[in-house]
C-alpha cells in the first residue's frame, strides 16, 4: 500500500496526472501538503485527472510538520522522490511496506532540508540533456516501480484492449 503527496505542486495538469495513476496503481491516500485552502478539483485538472479523485481519500496538511507526523500516525514511510546527491538509485531501492512518495514543486522541487526529514529518497535515472524530469511523469515511475513486483494486479478493461490479470510474460 502506498499513499502520493504532493507538495507544493499548483499545475492542474501534474495534480491530475499524478491523481489518475495514483488511482491506476492502487494507492491509499493523497495528499496535499502546502495549501492554505484544499485544491480545487476544476475542468483543467479533471481533464487529466478523469475525476478520478472521487475514488480517492484526500488528506490537506498545510505544512511539513504536519505531513511527518500524518506519516508517523498512519505508519507510512515518508519517501522523497527527487534529485539529490544523497537520493538512492530507484531500481536498487527496497520499498518499505508502506511508503508515502512524495514529489516535489514543478520549480523549486523538494529542499534538502526536507529530505533530511525523510526515511530515504529514490531518484530516477537520467540518460539524456534534461535538467529533470516532469514531476507527474517522476510520480508515475515511483509508483510503477514499488508496485512492479507486488501482487496484485487488475484485470485492464474499459479500453480498447483489455488484459486480463493472469497474464504473465515469459521468464526467458
Ligand atoms: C521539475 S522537478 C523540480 C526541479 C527543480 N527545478 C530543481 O532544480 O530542484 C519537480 C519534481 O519532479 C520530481 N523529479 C523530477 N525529475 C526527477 C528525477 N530524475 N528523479 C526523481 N524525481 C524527479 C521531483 O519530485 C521534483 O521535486
Amino acid at each position: 500500500m502506498f499513499a502520493t503527496v504532493l507538495h507544493n505542486l499548483t499545475s492542474p495538469v501534474n495534480v491530475g496526472t499524478i491523481v489518475r495513476s495514483h488511482v491506476a496503481f492502487g494507492g491509499a491516500e493523497v495528499v496535499f501538503v502546502g495549501l492554505d485552502k484544499p485544491w480545487r478539483f476544476k475542468k483543467n485538472t479533471q481533464a487529466f485527472s478523469r475525476r478520478l479523485e472521487r475514488l480517492c481519500e484526500i488528506t490537506y496538511l498545510q505544512n511539513d510538520d504536519e505531513l511527518f507526523t500524518w506519516c508517523g500516525d498512519r505508519k507510512y514511510s515518508p519517501i522523497a522522490v527527487e534529485i539529490s546527491p544523497t537520493a538512492r538509485l530507484l531500481a536498487e531501492f527496497t520499498f518499505p511496506e508502506r511508503p508515502a512518495l512524495i514529489v516535489g514543486h514543478e520549480g523549486r522541487g523538494l529542499s534538502e532540508a526536507f529530505l533530511d526529514q525523510c526515511d530515504d529518497a529514490v531518484v530516477i535515472p537520467q540518460f539524456g540533456d534534461a535538467a529533470c524530469l516532469n514531476v507527474g511523469i517522476s510520480a508515475a515511475i515511483a509508483m510503477y516501480e514499488f508496485r512492479r513486483i507486488a501482487p496484485g494486479m487488475r484485470n485492464i478493461t474499459r479500453n480498447k484492449f483489455s488484459v486480463p490479470s493472469e497474464r504473465r510474460v515469459a521468464s526467458p
